[in-house]
């Protein structure tokens, strides 16, 4: 069990650079093994979704280096095809490998993904755009196995804009023979990354960013060097924390853009927000107004990943912050944690309410699962006296270090692993 003891009443002030994302490297490191290329990927963050990843690597016989920031990987000698539940129990994303074991072996099972309870996640339209692939599907036992004699382009339409399942159908699409066409596909930020990579180690793929991908063949590349995108949820977290805190602080080698619905909303509660080339600078003085309807949609609409994080910037605001979450129907249970700090929180269903309180006094909070965790973190900035979290390694299966970068800005986080 990790602790975070965080002391309330700093402002926070300084600059700090982002982290690599981690929602773009984890498919990046699935898709690594589609050939026998060997790969080079610098600005990878020290996260245990990351190293749940590599050990997952090392397990298929890949060979994997890692020195600082930069991850070195051959996997021209894998060997495996299955992955058991100790691994992929782990983490959410351990289904992104799907698409890449099949396209390179023919064949693959995987236990059922881990990863945060926000509800049901189901993984249907994973295993339909494998099927539209010309692969063999079925479960058995809590395993999902896929074969085929070789992979064949086609049309994949996912019913809904799922990342995962479009950086799954692409990876996957890469491994067929003939083209293949992704209607309504997911735009985030981290397919338009995974589109690069994918270039770099040979694919002729286009349309990421838009909702539809196509993929007409690969030509695979010997060696390939690849720096992982910057974090727009660390920076959402960041800017969070000083809507939170109170301050000045100034965000660097991140895609602003990328931020946009976010820095929007804290603009419209009152934040002063300026936006530079690759750099972001906040200052919040005084209290913020509250926030109006946030409703949560896929990119470039207001990311579910930041919704706990703006709920912990709206706790204090002067005014009502109204919050419709559309990803995920379980994701308000940092909000039920944070009436413990005296917030005034009303979740009903996929609604959550939240009026503002001039006052919030530190408490005893568990971390339900990532962002949640963090937003908890942040909201005990705004506290008054010690808050604690106690969490079971949630936080840092996404952030590298979060109490040194805080800190490093003025805040008093002790954390003990
Ligand atoms: C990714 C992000 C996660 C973010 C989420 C939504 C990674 C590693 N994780 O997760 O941080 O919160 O996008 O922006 O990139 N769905 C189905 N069937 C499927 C797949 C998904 O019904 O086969 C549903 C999910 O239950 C959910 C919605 O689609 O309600 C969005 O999920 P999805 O975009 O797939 O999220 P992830 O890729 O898991």
């Amino acid at each position: 069990m990790s602790i975070w003891r965080v002391q309330g009443g700093y402002p926070l002030d300084g600059s700090l650079t982002i982290q690599g994302a981690k929602n773009a490297v984890l498919p990046v490191l699935a898709a690594a093994i589609l050939t026998g290329s060997e790969v080079e990927l610098t600005n990878v963050p020290r996260l245990r979704d990351v190293e749940a990843s590599l050990n997952i690597l090392r397990h298929l016989g890949c060979a994997v280096g890692r020195q600082d920031d930069v991850v070195r990987l051959d996997s021209r000698n894998m060997t495996g095809c299955a992955i058991g539940r100790e691994l992929t129990g782990q983490m959410r994303s351990s289904v992104i490998f799907l698409g890449a074991i099949l396209a390179r072996c023919g064949q693959v099972r995987i236990a059922m993904p881990g990863g945060c309870e926000l509800g049901p996640r189901p993984i249907d339209l994973h295993l339909a755009a494998m099927k539209a692939l010309g692969a063999d599907v079925s479960l058995e036992d809590g395993q999902i196995l896929c074969r085929t004699d070789g992979l064949t382009g086609g049309h994949i339409h996912l019913a809904l804009p799922s990342v995962g399942a479009t950086e799954n159908a692409m990876i996957a699409a890469c491994g067929a023979k003939g083209a293949t066409v992704i209607t309504g596909a997911a735009k985030e930020p981290e397919i338009v990354e995974l589109q690069g990579f994918l270039r770099a180690l040979g694919a002729d793929i286009t349309g990421a960013g838009t909702d539809t991908v196509a993929v007409r063949g690969f030509t695979p590349v010997r060696q390939v060097g690849w720096r992982v995108m910057p974090d727009r949820i660390a920076a959402a977290t960041m800017l969070c924390a000083c809507a939170c805190a109170g301050g000045d602080v100034e965000l660097r080698g991140l895609d602003p853009a990328h931020v946009q619905s976010v820095s929007d909303a804290l603009g419209r509660m009152g934040a002063d927000v300026h936006t530079g080339s690759r750099r972001l600078r906040i200052k919040c003085a005084g209290r913020l107004q509250g926030g109006g309807t946030i409703v949560t949609e896929p990119y470039p609409g207001f990311p579910t990943d930041a919704q706990p994080l703006l709920m912990a910037a709206s706790l204090k605001a002067d005014g009502v912050t109204v919050f419709e979450e559309t990803i995920f129907s379980d994701r308000y249970r940092q909000g039920v944690e944070m009436t413990r700090l005296g917030a005034k929180v009303a979740i009903a269903g996929r609604r959550a309410v939240v009026t503002g309180v001039e006052h919030l006094h530190g408490a005893s909070l568990t971390a339900e699962d990532l962002r949640g965790g963090a937003s908890l973190i942040i909201a005990g900035l705004g506290a008054e006296g010690e808050t604690t979290v106690f969490d079971r390694g949630h936080v840092a299966r996404g952030y590298e270090g979060l109490d040194r970068a805080l800190n490093a800005l003025g805040a008093h986080i002790d954390f003990t692993e």
